[in-house]
Protein backbone atom coordinates (compact mmCIF):
# COMPACT_ATOMS: atom_id res chain seq x y z
CA UNK A 1 0.00 0.00 0.00
CA UNK A 2 1.34 3.70 -0.96
CA UNK A 3 1.64 5.79 2.13
CA UNK A 4 0.61 9.24 2.73
CA UNK A 5 2.22 12.26 4.42
CA UNK A 6 -1.57 13.41 5.65
CA UNK A 7 -1.08 16.31 3.63
CA UNK A 8 -4.18 18.72 3.21
CA UNK A 9 -5.35 19.34 -0.73
CA UNK A 10 -4.02 22.36 -1.95
CA UNK A 11 -6.97 24.07 -4.31
CA UNK A 12 -5.58 26.58 -6.96
CA UNK A 13 -8.56 27.64 -8.29
CA UNK A 14 -9.00 28.93 -12.21
CA UNK A 15 -9.79 32.70 -12.85
CA UNK A 16 -11.75 31.93 -15.36
CA UNK A 17 -14.13 28.58 -15.99
CA UNK A 18 -14.56 27.46 -19.55
CA UNK A 19 -18.33 26.24 -19.19
CA UNK A 20 -19.91 29.00 -21.29
CA UNK A 21 -17.65 27.52 -24.29
CA UNK A 22 -18.60 23.88 -23.96
CA UNK A 23 -22.04 23.28 -26.28
CA UNK A 24 -23.70 20.59 -23.98
CA UNK A 25 -25.86 19.67 -26.81
CA UNK A 26 -23.53 18.31 -28.76
CA UNK A 27 -20.84 16.48 -26.51
CA UNK A 28 -18.42 14.03 -28.11
CA UNK A 29 -17.67 11.38 -25.50
CA UNK A 30 -14.23 12.60 -23.76
CA UNK A 31 -13.26 15.69 -25.87
CA UNK A 32 -14.10 18.70 -23.12
CA UNK A 33 -12.76 18.84 -19.95
CA UNK A 34 -13.92 20.81 -16.47
CA UNK A 35 -12.15 23.97 -15.09
CA UNK A 36 -9.86 21.48 -12.60
CA UNK A 37 -7.98 18.60 -11.93
CA UNK A 38 -6.51 16.51 -9.06
CA UNK A 39 -3.19 15.79 -8.92
CA UNK A 40 -0.71 13.87 -6.21
CA UNK A 41 2.90 12.54 -7.07
CA UNK A 42 4.33 9.39 -5.65
CA UNK A 43 7.91 10.12 -4.59
CA UNK A 44 10.36 8.90 -1.70
CA UNK A 45 8.06 5.94 -1.03
CA UNK A 46 5.22 8.46 -0.23
CA UNK A 47 2.16 9.79 -2.16
CA UNK A 48 3.03 13.56 -1.43
CA UNK A 49 1.94 17.47 -2.95
CA UNK A 50 -1.86 16.66 -3.28
CA UNK A 51 -3.20 19.85 -5.46
CA UNK A 52 -6.39 20.10 -7.38
CA UNK A 53 -5.29 22.98 -9.93
CA UNK A 54 -7.31 24.85 -13.01
CA UNK A 55 -6.77 21.57 -16.02
CA UNK A 56 -3.34 21.90 -18.25
CA UNK A 57 -0.61 20.20 -19.81
CA UNK A 58 1.98 18.67 -17.73
CA UNK A 59 5.92 19.08 -17.92
CA UNK A 60 7.12 14.75 -17.99
CA UNK A 61 10.81 14.27 -19.13
CA UNK A 62 10.77 12.40 -22.28
CA UNK A 63 12.49 9.42 -20.97
CA UNK A 64 9.46 8.65 -18.18
CA UNK A 65 8.42 5.20 -17.64
CA UNK A 66 5.03 5.93 -18.99
CA UNK A 67 6.35 6.63 -22.37
CA UNK A 68 8.38 3.70 -22.73
CA UNK A 69 6.79 0.83 -21.41
CA UNK A 70 3.32 1.35 -21.04
CA UNK A 71 3.13 1.65 -16.69
CA UNK A 72 -0.08 3.07 -16.56
CA UNK A 73 -3.41 2.24 -15.28
CA UNK A 74 -6.70 3.77 -15.03
CA UNK A 75 -10.71 4.06 -14.06
CA UNK A 76 -13.39 5.14 -15.81
CA UNK A 77 -16.57 6.41 -13.64
CA UNK A 78 -19.39 9.01 -13.59
CA UNK A 79 -21.39 11.95 -11.69
CA UNK A 80 -24.96 12.26 -11.80
CA UNK A 81 -27.58 15.16 -11.28
CA UNK A 82 -30.70 14.85 -9.97
CA UNK A 83 -32.95 17.06 -10.49
CA UNK A 84 -32.97 18.69 -7.25
CA UNK A 85 -29.49 19.25 -8.14
CA UNK A 86 -27.82 16.57 -5.47
CA UNK A 87 -24.86 14.94 -7.38
CA UNK A 88 -24.25 11.33 -7.14
CA UNK A 89 -21.39 8.78 -7.86
CA UNK A 90 -22.28 4.81 -8.76
CA UNK A 91 -20.57 2.12 -6.27
CA UNK A 92 -17.28 4.68 -6.46
CA UNK A 93 -16.14 2.38 -3.78
CA UNK A 94 -15.79 -0.93 -6.74
CA UNK A 95 -13.41 1.82 -8.16
CA UNK A 96 -11.01 2.83 -5.78
CA UNK A 97 -10.86 -1.41 -4.98
CA UNK A 98 -10.23 -1.87 -8.76
CA UNK A 99 -7.43 1.13 -9.75
CA UNK A 100 -5.16 -0.41 -6.71
CA UNK A 101 -5.69 -4.01 -7.95
CA UNK A 102 -4.88 -2.51 -11.37
CA UNK A 103 -1.84 -1.10 -10.08
CA UNK A 104 -0.65 -3.94 -8.23
CA UNK A 105 -0.70 -5.68 -11.37
CA UNK A 106 1.17 -2.91 -12.90
CA UNK A 107 3.81 -3.12 -9.96
CA UNK A 108 3.09 0.75 -8.83
CA UNK A 109 1.96 1.73 -5.90
CA UNK A 110 -1.23 1.61 -4.11
CA UNK A 111 -3.38 5.27 -3.64
CA UNK A 112 -4.63 5.60 -0.12
CA UNK A 113 -8.73 5.24 -0.15
CA UNK A 114 -9.45 8.12 1.91
CA UNK A 115 -7.43 10.48 -0.16
CA UNK A 116 -8.95 9.05 -3.21
CA UNK A 117 -12.46 9.57 -1.90
CA UNK A 118 -11.52 13.15 -0.43
CA UNK A 119 -9.92 14.38 -3.81
CA UNK A 120 -12.69 13.23 -5.97
CA UNK A 121 -15.45 15.03 -3.45
CA UNK A 122 -13.34 18.41 -3.18
CA UNK A 123 -13.09 18.33 -7.20
CA UNK A 124 -16.76 17.48 -8.01
CA UNK A 125 -17.47 20.11 -5.83
CA UNK A 126 -15.43 22.79 -7.19
CA UNK A 127 -16.77 21.58 -10.73
CA UNK A 128 -20.25 20.79 -10.13
CA UNK A 129 -21.80 23.12 -12.81
CA UNK A 130 -20.31 20.85 -14.97
CA UNK A 131 -22.67 17.62 -14.31
CA UNK A 132 -25.66 18.44 -16.00
CA UNK A 133 -29.16 17.00 -14.96
CA UNK A 134 -31.05 14.92 -17.68
CA UNK A 135 -30.91 10.82 -17.61
CA UNK A 136 -27.73 10.78 -20.50
CA UNK A 137 -26.08 13.58 -19.01
CA UNK A 138 -23.12 12.92 -16.65
CA UNK A 139 -19.63 14.13 -15.91
CA UNK A 140 -17.32 11.25 -16.61
CA UNK A 141 -14.33 11.29 -14.02
CA UNK A 142 -10.92 9.65 -15.55
CA UNK A 143 -8.55 8.59 -12.16
CA UNK A 144 -5.51 7.35 -13.20
CA UNK A 145 -1.41 6.95 -12.80
CA UNK A 146 1.36 6.96 -14.57
CA UNK A 147 5.36 6.32 -13.94
CA UNK A 148 7.22 9.46 -14.43
CA UNK A 149 10.30 8.59 -13.29
CA UNK A 150 13.03 9.57 -16.02
CA UNK A 151 15.46 6.68 -17.50
CA UNK A 152 14.83 4.06 -20.02
CA UNK A 153 15.59 1.10 -18.17
CA UNK A 154 13.27 -1.91 -18.13
CA UNK A 155 11.88 -1.82 -14.74
CA UNK A 156 9.09 -0.26 -12.00
CA UNK A 157 9.65 3.57 -11.52
CA UNK A 158 10.32 4.58 -8.33
CA UNK A 159 7.84 8.23 -9.44
CA UNK A 160 4.28 8.04 -10.14
CA UNK A 161 1.51 10.94 -10.91
CA UNK A 162 -1.84 9.90 -9.58
CA UNK A 163 -4.41 12.05 -11.45
CA UNK A 164 -8.00 12.71 -11.75
CA UNK A 165 -9.79 14.59 -14.84
CA UNK A 166 -13.21 14.75 -15.34
CA UNK A 167 -14.93 15.38 -19.29
CA UNK A 168 -18.75 16.39 -19.56
CA UNK A 169 -20.28 13.71 -21.76
CA UNK A 170 -23.45 12.32 -22.81
CA UNK A 171 -23.53 8.63 -24.96
CA UNK A 172 -20.63 7.24 -25.95
CA UNK A 173 -22.06 4.62 -28.70
CA UNK A 174 -24.52 7.12 -31.05
CA UNK A 175 -27.48 4.27 -32.11
CA UNK A 176 -26.99 0.34 -31.86
CA UNK A 177 -23.65 -0.96 -32.17
CA UNK A 178 -22.30 -4.00 -34.65
CA UNK A 179 -19.79 -5.99 -33.52
CA UNK A 180 -17.39 -8.93 -35.09
CA UNK A 181 -16.37 -11.77 -33.14
CA UNK A 182 -12.39 -12.18 -32.89
CA UNK A 183 -11.09 -15.14 -35.20
CA UNK A 184 -7.44 -14.26 -35.00
CA UNK A 185 -6.19 -11.65 -32.84
CA UNK A 186 -6.68 -11.60 -28.98
CA UNK A 187 -7.25 -8.48 -26.12
CA UNK A 188 -5.73 -10.99 -23.07
CA UNK A 189 -4.07 -14.31 -22.30
CA UNK A 190 -3.86 -16.08 -18.79
CA UNK A 191 -1.86 -14.91 -16.93
CA UNK A 192 -1.35 -11.78 -18.91
CA UNK A 193 -3.10 -8.42 -17.08
CA UNK A 194 -6.78 -8.42 -19.05
CA UNK A 195 -8.53 -8.09 -15.85
CA UNK A 196 -6.37 -4.81 -15.11
CA UNK A 197 -7.61 -1.75 -16.58
CA UNK A 198 -3.92 -1.31 -17.64
CA UNK A 199 -3.60 1.53 -20.25
CA UNK A 200 -1.83 -1.04 -22.87
CA UNK A 201 -4.41 -3.15 -22.83
CA UNK A 202 -6.98 -0.80 -24.58
CA UNK A 203 -4.38 0.56 -27.27
CA UNK A 204 -3.01 -2.80 -28.33
CA UNK A 205 -6.93 -3.21 -29.21
CA UNK A 206 -6.45 -0.20 -31.73
CA UNK A 207 -5.14 -1.96 -34.39
CA UNK A 208 -7.42 -5.02 -34.93
CA UNK A 209 -11.29 -2.57 -34.00
CA UNK A 210 -9.38 -0.36 -36.81
CA UNK A 211 -9.52 -3.36 -38.99
CA UNK A 212 -12.95 -4.44 -38.16
CA UNK A 213 -14.26 -1.06 -38.28
CA UNK A 214 -12.71 -1.13 -41.82
CA UNK A 215 -15.19 -3.98 -42.76
CA UNK A 216 -17.73 -2.04 -40.92
CA UNK A 217 -18.30 -3.11 -37.25
CA UNK A 218 -18.41 -0.42 -33.95
CA UNK A 219 -16.03 -2.99 -31.87
CA UNK A 220 -14.69 -6.64 -31.62
CA UNK A 221 -15.55 -9.13 -29.33
CA UNK A 222 -13.34 -10.79 -28.04
CA UNK A 223 -12.55 -14.25 -28.04
CA UNK A 224 -10.24 -16.42 -25.68
CA UNK A 225 -6.74 -16.79 -26.70
CA UNK A 226 -6.27 -20.18 -27.01
CA UNK A 227 -9.05 -21.68 -29.08
CA UNK A 228 -11.28 -18.33 -30.09
CA UNK A 229 -13.88 -20.37 -28.98
CA UNK A 230 -15.47 -18.89 -26.69
CA UNK A 231 -16.77 -14.99 -26.52
CA UNK A 232 -15.07 -12.77 -23.57
CA UNK A 233 -15.73 -9.12 -23.99
CA UNK A 234 -15.94 -6.00 -26.16
CA UNK A 235 -13.01 -3.93 -25.33
CA UNK A 236 -15.03 -1.05 -23.71
CA UNK A 237 -18.06 -3.22 -22.30
CA UNK A 238 -18.95 -7.08 -20.62
CA UNK A 239 -21.70 -8.50 -22.80
CA UNK A 240 -24.79 -10.11 -21.88
CA UNK A 241 -26.51 -12.81 -24.47
CA UNK A 242 -30.00 -13.11 -24.39
CA UNK A 243 -30.77 -17.02 -25.09
CA UNK A 244 -34.74 -17.36 -24.69
CA UNK A 245 -35.25 -15.50 -21.87
CA UNK A 246 -31.92 -16.67 -20.06
CA UNK A 247 -29.72 -13.72 -19.19
CA UNK A 248 -25.40 -15.46 -20.10
CA UNK A 249 -22.45 -13.55 -19.42
CA UNK A 250 -18.99 -15.16 -19.57
CA UNK A 251 -17.35 -15.17 -15.71
CA UNK A 252 -14.36 -12.56 -14.71
CA UNK A 253 -10.97 -13.78 -14.70
CA UNK A 254 -7.11 -13.53 -15.41
CA UNK A 255 -9.04 -11.85 -19.18
CA UNK A 256 -11.42 -10.47 -18.67
CA UNK A 257 -12.04 -6.99 -16.53
CA UNK A 258 -14.49 -7.08 -13.49
CA UNK A 259 -16.85 -4.12 -14.73
CA UNK A 260 -18.84 -2.57 -12.54
CA UNK A 261 -21.82 -2.25 -14.33
CA UNK A 262 -21.91 -6.09 -15.59
CA UNK A 263 -21.85 -7.10 -12.12
CA UNK A 264 -24.85 -4.33 -11.15
CA UNK A 265 -27.11 -6.28 -13.55
CA UNK A 266 -25.92 -9.75 -12.30
CA UNK A 267 -27.45 -8.39 -9.60
CA UNK A 268 -30.52 -6.86 -10.60
CA UNK A 269 -31.40 -9.86 -12.81
CA UNK A 270 -31.17 -11.92 -9.58
CA UNK A 271 -33.13 -9.57 -7.52
CA UNK A 272 -36.15 -9.39 -10.42
CA UNK A 273 -35.89 -13.08 -11.08
CA UNK A 274 -34.74 -12.93 -14.26
CA UNK A 275 -32.91 -16.36 -14.64
CA UNK A 276 -28.75 -15.54 -14.89
CA UNK A 277 -25.88 -17.84 -16.31
CA UNK A 278 -22.08 -16.63 -15.54
CA UNK A 279 -20.79 -19.12 -17.59
CA UNK A 280 -18.35 -19.60 -20.39
CA UNK A 281 -20.31 -19.39 -23.99
CA UNK A 282 -18.82 -20.94 -26.93
CA UNK A 283 -19.44 -19.22 -30.17
CA UNK A 284 -20.64 -22.00 -31.32
CA UNK A 285 -23.94 -21.93 -29.09
CA UNK A 286 -24.46 -18.02 -30.08
CA UNK A 287 -24.30 -19.12 -33.99
CA UNK A 288 -26.64 -21.93 -33.36
CA UNK A 289 -28.77 -19.92 -31.10
CA UNK A 290 -28.64 -16.99 -33.91
CA UNK A 291 -29.66 -19.80 -36.73
CA UNK A 292 -32.33 -21.54 -34.60
CA UNK A 293 -33.94 -17.54 -33.37
CA UNK A 294 -33.78 -18.23 -29.83
CA UNK A 295 -31.10 -15.65 -30.08
CA UNK A 296 -32.81 -12.34 -28.55
CA UNK A 297 -30.26 -9.88 -27.53
CA UNK A 298 -26.64 -9.48 -27.03
CA UNK A 299 -25.97 -5.88 -25.00
CA UNK A 300 -22.74 -4.67 -23.99
CA UNK A 301 -22.68 -3.17 -20.08
CA UNK A 302 -19.82 -0.70 -19.50
CA UNK A 303 -19.63 2.78 -16.87
CA UNK A 304 -19.16 4.84 -20.75
CA UNK A 305 -21.08 2.73 -22.39
CA UNK A 306 -23.71 2.42 -20.27
CA UNK A 307 -26.32 -0.35 -21.42
CA UNK A 308 -25.52 -0.22 -25.32
CA UNK A 309 -27.97 -3.20 -27.66
CA UNK A 310 -25.78 -4.68 -30.38
CA UNK A 311 -28.02 -4.78 -33.17
CA UNK A 312 -25.78 -7.28 -35.34
CA UNK A 313 -22.20 -9.61 -34.99
CA UNK A 314 -20.32 -10.65 -37.62
CA UNK A 315 -18.54 -14.45 -37.77
CA UNK A 316 -16.85 -15.69 -39.98
CA UNK A 317 -17.46 -13.35 -42.81
CA UNK A 318 -21.48 -13.76 -42.41
CA UNK A 319 -23.45 -11.37 -40.57
CA UNK A 320 -26.20 -12.19 -38.16
CA UNK A 321 -28.84 -9.51 -37.33
CA UNK A 322 -30.99 -9.29 -33.83
CA UNK A 323 -34.58 -8.51 -33.92
CA UNK A 324 -35.13 -4.49 -32.47
CA UNK A 325 -34.50 -4.68 -28.65
CA UNK A 326 -36.81 -1.24 -27.52
CA UNK A 327 -38.87 -3.42 -24.93
CA UNK A 328 -35.85 -6.47 -23.84
CA UNK A 329 -33.59 -6.83 -20.93
CA UNK A 330 -31.13 -4.20 -22.15
CA UNK A 331 -33.63 -1.63 -22.32
CA UNK A 332 -35.10 -2.93 -19.02
CA UNK A 333 -31.60 -2.91 -17.12
CA UNK A 334 -30.66 0.36 -18.61
CA UNK A 335 -33.44 1.92 -17.01
CA UNK A 336 -33.37 0.46 -13.32
CA UNK A 337 -29.27 1.07 -13.47
CA UNK A 338 -30.01 4.80 -14.40
CA UNK A 339 -32.98 5.28 -12.15
CA UNK A 340 -30.56 4.31 -9.68
CA UNK A 341 -27.80 6.16 -11.09
CA UNK A 342 -30.38 9.42 -11.30
CA UNK A 343 -31.68 8.85 -8.01
CA UNK A 344 -34.91 8.41 -9.46
CA UNK A 345 -35.71 5.11 -7.88
CA UNK A 346 -35.03 3.89 -3.92
CA UNK A 347 -31.39 2.28 -4.02
CA UNK A 348 -32.08 -0.90 -2.16
CA UNK A 349 -28.44 -2.02 -2.97
CA UNK A 350 -26.73 1.45 -1.21
CA UNK A 351 -25.37 1.71 -4.39
CA UNK A 352 -25.25 5.91 -4.75
CA UNK A 353 -23.07 7.85 -3.38
CA UNK A 354 -24.09 11.28 -2.73
CA UNK A 355 -21.22 13.91 -3.31
CA UNK A 356 -21.54 16.77 -0.61
CA UNK A 357 -19.16 19.62 0.48
C1 LIG B 1 -15.34 2.91 -19.16
O1 LIG B 1 -16.42 2.39 -19.42
O2 LIG B 1 -15.19 3.73 -18.27
C2 LIG B 1 -14.15 2.52 -19.90
O3 LIG B 1 -13.14 2.31 -19.32
C3 LIG B 1 -14.21 2.53 -21.35
C4 LIG B 1 -13.26 3.57 -21.84
C5 LIG B 1 -12.08 2.93 -22.44
C6 LIG B 1 -13.92 4.60 -22.67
Amino acid sequence: MGNTNQEQIKVQKTSKTKINDIDFENLVFGKDFSDHMFECDFKNGSWENPIIRPYGDLTISPSAKVFHYGQAVFEGMKAYKDDQGKVFLFRPDENQIRINKSSVRMAIPEFPKELFFEALNKLLNLDKDWVKPGIGNSLYIRPFVIATQPGVSASPSDEYKFMIILSPVNVYYTGDVKVEIAEHYSRAADGGAGAAKAAGNYGAQFYPTHLAKERGFDQVIWTDANEHKYMEEAGTMNLFFRINDTLITAPTSERILDGITRKSIIELAKRDGVQIEVRPIEVSELIEAAKDGSLKEIFGAGTAAVVSPVNAFGYKNVIYNLPPTASGFSAKFKKELTDIQYNRSEDTFGWRYEVVD
